[in-house]
């Protein structure tokens, strides 16, 4: 049998992008499982580690590093500061200090929201891309160009509508988050969404859907349907849609979108006049 050569570093990087690992987390390899902070037990096996929480009031939360904090605790922080965030401006002052999701760490920038804030339709999708990453701002690459289309088939454009994410740190290599990292985030577009008080709410595609819905469906079943968003002071009408990354692998599925788009005009057109 004769030994396999050795792949060539352009091999190799070819291999990663493929893979998804698309950014450089540090200029070392780290060897997690020599790292104490992660695998005490292997150290100390008979030492019980002390349980670590942190304060839940939002004043401690800049001070809560990820690292420090039981992922039950950093929700709950996450939680209340949110829920007291005076303003759009004060909510994302308050994500550019939170420390309590790992995705930070490994994100560029926060990826808060683009459009107007005085919008009557806000778009939600999943959570930034490499090209959302770069920019700071939600939908610039592929998909979001495909949006600003859908948004112009209703006849806005992005200083009519508000887009965000429910993650608003890129996941590395563009992975799927977590139900960890969706949950600490949650509050946030929740908050994001009361103060927002749209009109009209569109979550695109199925993790954006089953996350502010509420629903356990696939997006075959929920898109076109019409939920109550419930802010805990208003009821937001609300319809999934299919998300643009998907109709750009199935462009099969677009005339549903249209469909799915028109109407959401129609109800923009309803909400501003309102039968007496
Ligand atoms: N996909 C998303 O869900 N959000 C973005 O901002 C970009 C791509």
């Amino acid at each position: 049998m004769t030994p396999e050569s050795a792949p060539t570093v352009q091999q190799l990087l070819a291999f990663y992008l493929e893979s998804g690992v698309d950014c450089a987390l540090t200029d070392e390899p780290v060897n997690r499982l020599s790292d104490p902070e992660i695998m005490p037990a292997a150290r100390e096996p008979a030492q019980v580690q002390p349980v670590r929480t942190i304060p839940a009031t939002p004043a401690a939360i800049p001070a809560a590093r990820a690292e420090a904090a039981a992922p039950e605790a950093a929700i709950q922080s996450a939680r209340e500061a949110a829920r007291i965030a005076p303003s759009l401006e004060a909510l994302r002052a308050l994500l550019e200090t939170f420390d309590g999701c790992a995705l930070k760490s490994t994100a560029t920038r926060l990826v808060f929201a683009d459009g107007n804030p005085q919008a009557r339709i806000m778009f939600v999708g999943e959570a930034p891309g490499r090209e959302e990453d770069i920019e700071g701002l939600p939908f610039v690459g592929r998909s979001g160009k495909l949006l600003d289309r859908m948004i112009a088939a209703i006849g806005l454009d992005r200083s009519s509508a508000y887009i965000a994410n429910v993650i608003p740190w890129r996941p590395p290599g563009n992975r799927t988050p977590t139900p960890q990292e969706t949950q600490i985030c949650l509050p946030f577009i929740q908050r994001q969404i009361e103060l927002v008080n749209p009109d009209v709410l569109v979550t695109l595609g199925n993790p954006s859907t089953q996350t502010l819905l509420s629903t356990r469906e696939g997006i075959m079943k929920t898109r076109g349907r019409w939920f109550d968003y419930d802010t805990g002071t208003r009821k937001i009408r609300a319809l999934a849609t299919f998300h643009p990354a998907y109709l750009l692998r199935s462009p099969s599925y677009k005339k549903m979108a249209w469909l799915d788009l028109r109407a959401i005009a129609q109800a923009l057109e309803q909400a501003k006049t309102p039968s007496s």
